[in-house]
């Protein structure tokens, strides 16, 4: 029997927030966790070269997968072999990869609750068991080594997240060591989704490799490379057989990677100056957010180490944050993303703010929520 995939409700606002758009109202779309600037220039010029020069057939490029071991190398003082990279079309289907390539059907995964929406639905539809951990303001939204040692029975596989989505918070060196430590004594194989790397504002963003050596390590070229919609992605499969597994499976279920994008990715990663340069609007965007939320009496979020998210409790004002955030974007034009979507049971009382937007966005959304949110009534 299929598996039952709930609705992702922040695609159901953004429609609406489209549809106000085409009304001719003033959107601020702050629903979506993608920049809105485009890929590096770098990238645009070799793909406009590419475009007028190639044919295009499946390919993997070897200088990409070389360059990504590379940046290991270069970032995190680890070793990878290019032979354990396998490109894919973003880190989605990295993620298929990892799951299906590393667990057998029935398997349970343990993740963080909040959580992003796509490891629930991923390992639901591979027929794998989502082992959901509430993670609270006392963990600082995210898994501990602690709690994965509580676990009775052990799980097969555990989704580690930092900076995670929707939380942007960072899992500090010392804690990734011990859960890496924990797994490693209890069997369970650990799934780093390391895609934002590059986006931190406070903590350091430390690949699970550096820690464990077998992990499976998933990345894309779609928030730091600022270069979403050129699908592309890869996996880290530490070890001959994974490596030979991931490749068997990429083969099978997607064959490669846009040749256009591994060109324009490559060129991309050498693009850091005008990259960076969109962190620090990031930060920037962060720090005037930060500043707003207690004009908005929003006092309890979680900790935005880094990514470009600030997932905020409005639990004192509703019970029901797709309700909430449609009643926000249609009086003051601002899409943010319903709780609901990273967390089935207390994202009723959360919404996430992508501030992957433009500094004047954000202070023109700081500007209409500031009264909106003054005018809404406390629940009893
Ligand atoms: C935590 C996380 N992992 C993976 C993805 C998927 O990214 P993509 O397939 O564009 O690389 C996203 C997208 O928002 C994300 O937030």
């Amino acid at each position: 029997m299929p598996a039952e995939i709930a609705p992702f409700y922040a695609i159901q606002l953004s429609r609406i927030a489209h549809r106000l758009k085409a009304e001719g109202r003033s959107i601020l779309h702050m629903e979506f966790g993608q920049p809105s600037t485009g890929a590096p220039k770098a990238a645009l010029d070799v793909a406009h070269r590419v475009l007028d020069t190639e044919a295009m057939g499946y390919w993997e490029s070897a200088e990409l997968t070389a360059r990504i071991a590379r940046h290991y190398r270069e970032t995190y003082g680890v070793t990878v072999d290019p032979e354990e990279i396998v490109l894919t079309c973003g880190a989605s289907p990295a993620l298929v990869l990892a799951l299906s390539s590393a667990f057998e059907r029935g398997d349970r995964v343990a993740v963080a609750r909040p959580g992003y929406v796509a490891y629930r639905n991923s390992l639901k539809a591979l027929h794998l068991e989502p082992l959901e951990i509430a993670c609270g303001p006392a963990e600082r939204y995210q898994l501990t080594a602690a709690a994965l040692a509580a676990l009775d029975p052990a799980p097969a596989g555990v989704i580690i997240a930092s900076p995670a989505n929707p939380t942007g918070s960072i899992i500090p060196p010392a804690e990734l060591a011990a859960i890496a430590r924990v797994c490693g004594e209890r069997g369970i194989r650990i799934v780093s989704d390391e895609i934002y790397h590059g986006l931190s504002y406070a903590g350091e963003t430390r690949s699970m490799l550096e820690f464990d050596p077998r992990a499976l390590v998933i990345n894309s070229f779609s928030k730091y490379f600022s270069m979403a919609g050129w699908r592309l992605g890869w996996l880290v499969s530490p070890g001959e057989v994974a490596a030979a597994r991931a490749r068997a499976y990429v083969g099978a279920l997607f064959l490669t990677a846009p040749v256009l994008s591994q060109h324009a990715g490559l060129a991309a990663m050498d693009a850091r100056a005008e990259l960076d340069g969109h962190v620090a609007v990031y930060r920037r965007n962060r720090e005037l957010l930060l500043e707003a939320l207690p004009k908005l009496g929003l006092a309890s979020i979680a900790p935005p180490d880094g990514a470009f998210y600030i997932w905020a409790d409005v639990g004192h004002l509703t019970d029901d944050s797709l309700a909430f955030c449609e009643r926000l974007l249609r009086e003051t034009g601002v899409a943010t993303a319903p709780g609901l979507d990273f967390d089935p049971v207390e994202g009723r009382h959360f919404i996430r703010f992508s501030f992957a937007v433009s500094t004047a966005e954000v202070e023109e959304a700081i500007g209409r929520m500031i009264p909106w949110f003054a005018a809404q009534a406390r629940r009893p």
